[in-house]
């Protein structure tokens, strides 16, 4: 690998963490101001969660849940893909490795495209792009996720409780990081970057820093 460093529209930028953690809004902007396509990964699994539920399907069901991802007329535009049925639907069909396998030339495929892109979800700098020049994982505590998470559902007009939502993030941080295919875990070669005492204007300001900051220094060899 040279040590020059690529024109900023050719590079990939992967973005993962935890739900709820703020990585799809810094995802956003980090590709808003690169001018660089943008991927968020859980949109695909909350799409085999739709279907899934739409044909009613059995998320315990491995077999099931790979059908659901022959994803047909399910539109990532559709509303319903962000319920809460449909993340936990997500959560517990993404630990299937026949479920990750059918998802992930799509999601290499947009990697690999000509200027480059910005993916975010939780295996990104891990598994779908390990050779991404810039690789962020974006965390906060659990209570502070939850908060956020708590206030995005007020904010649409939906009836919960915070304390079920914080139940809920644990959950998902526990099969997130404890499956066996593809755990949430940060690349060895990313930058962290805690955002819980941060308003998200810094968070996104912090996110530019460190990849222009990335992208001046030596260039390493990509670690896993
Ligand atoms: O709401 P949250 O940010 O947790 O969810 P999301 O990013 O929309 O992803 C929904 C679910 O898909 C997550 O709970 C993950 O278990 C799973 N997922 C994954 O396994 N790998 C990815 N690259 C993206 C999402």
């Amino acid at each position: 690998m040279s040590d020059l460093v690529l024109p900023v529209r050719s590079i990939v930028i992967a973005v993962d963490g935890p739900a709820a953690s703020g990585k799809g809004t810094i995802a956003r902007a980090l590709a808003d101001y690169y001018g660089l396509p943008h991927m968020d990964t859980g949109l695909l699994y909350r799409a085999a969660a739709l279907n899934l539920v739409r044909f009613g399907g059995d998320p315990g069901n491995e077999f099931e849940a790979v059908r659901a991802c022959d994803l047909g007329s399910v539109s990532l535009d559709d509303d319903e893909l962000r319920s809460e049925l449909v993340g936990s639907y997500a959560s517990r069909i993404s630990a299937y490795p026949a479920v990750r396998a059918h998802l992930l030339d799509r999601q290499r495929a947009f990697a690999a495209q000509d200027g480059g892109a910005v993916l975010d979800g939780r295996d990104i700098g891990t598994v779908i792009a390990p050779h991404a020049e810039v690789k962020l994982f974006v965390t906060a505590t659990p209570e502070i996720r939850a908060r956020r998470r708590f206030d995005e559902l007020v904010g649409m007009a939906k009836q919960v409780h915070y304390e079920d939502v914080l139940l809920d993030i644990r959950a998902r941080d526990e099969r997130d990081s404890g499956r066996a295919a593809a755990p949430l875990t940060m690349a060895k070669d990313a930058i962290l970057l805690d955002t819980s005492a941060m308003r998200v204007e810094a968070a996104i300001a912090e996110a530019i820093r460190a990849v222009a900051r990335s992208r001046s220094g030596p260039r390493t060899s990509p670690a896993r």
